[in-house]
């Protein structure tokens, strides 16, 4: 008899660690569980001088929606750990759609940036619903972020140029690539910040030269069972994560580092290091 209640016993438990396991797992430690990825992007006539360099990439923070402020420093510290050259961070800083509330103050939230290339960002899609001037207005009161809007700077090392350019938000802002690129001689290998990677895909392929566009926005489908995954594309899940050929040009997708609903189940939050590395012309 005391068997048999100890063996019911042991299959109810196994049986609700089997149910509650899953969401335990997916609203309790993925979300925290911080993954650094690592690619190599060969640049077609990457010029000499920024050959290796690498390009720290933080994305989807959210902030403060389920992301405290010691989670965004550690994605910093794991950033810096790999002694970035550039680091990049192409939108989504804040969370929500209500403009009567207030931005966060973002003091002390990306203080360990640095990079000799210079510490990037673009607006996303959150960023223009929370009202664009004031989240852009904390940024640069706040962090050490230098924020482009179709626009670009051009990146020197030694007597070579890299172009870092970045459009606004595909969705809620403005995206024009002739302000954003304007001026910048066709042989200059161009990265763009671009939140939305959907614009890889929209763009009439040969129209710009652009190398390598840098997005997030789609958290890597946040939780990846059938029913629940959730891509914000309108390509389905071409641009989930990782990187994509777009019809126009190349895309690397971030998972991003904040989960605003709650759960990420394989789909790590993401810091990314990419590597540029020089590629023949053809
Ligand atoms: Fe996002």
């Amino acid at each position: 008899m005391e068997s048999k209640i100890s063996r019911r016993k042991l299959l109810q438990t196994g049986i609700g660690a089997v149910l509650l396991g899953p969401p335990a797992y997916a609203v309790g430690v993925e979300p925290k569980w911080l993954a650094l990825e690592r690619l190599q992007i060969p640049i077609e006539g990457l010029p000499p001088g920024f050959e290796g360099t690498k390009v720290a990439v933080i994305s989807d923070v959210h902030y403060p929606k389920n992301i405290s402020k010691g989670f965004v420093d550690r994605a910093c510290g794991l950033a810096m750990s790999e002694s970035p050259d550039l680091v990049v961070l192409p939108g989504d800083f804040v969370d929500g759609h209500d403009r009567s509330k207030r931005v966060p103050n973002m003091r002390g939230l990306y203080d360990r940036l640095r990079a000799p290339l210079g510490v990037w960002g673009s607006v996303g899609n959150h960023d223009v619903a929370m009202g664009e001037r004031q989240v852009l207005r904390e940024i640069a009161r706040n962090t050490p972020i230098r924020m482009l809007a179709n626009e670009h700077v051009i990146l020197r090392r030694g007597g070579d140029s890299l172009c870092l350019a970045a459009v606004g938000d595909l969705w809620y802002g403005v995206v024009d690539l002739e302000r954003s690129l304007g001026g910048v001689p066709h042989e200059m290998p161009r990265l763009l910040l671009s939140h939305n990677p959907d614009l890889a895909e929209d763009l009439a392929p040969g129209r710009y030269r652009i190398d390598l566009q840098i997005s997030g926005h789609t958290h890597g489908g946040e939780v990846l069972v059938p029913g629940l995954s959730f891509t914000p594309s309108k390509y389905g899940d071409k641009f989930r994560q990782g990187l994509a050929a777009g019809l126009s040009h190349r895309v690397y997708v971030t998972r991003g580092i904040g989960s605003p609903r709650f759960a990420r189940f394989m789909a790590r939050p993401e810091v990314s290091l990419l590597t540029l590395v020089r590629s023949p012309r053809p």
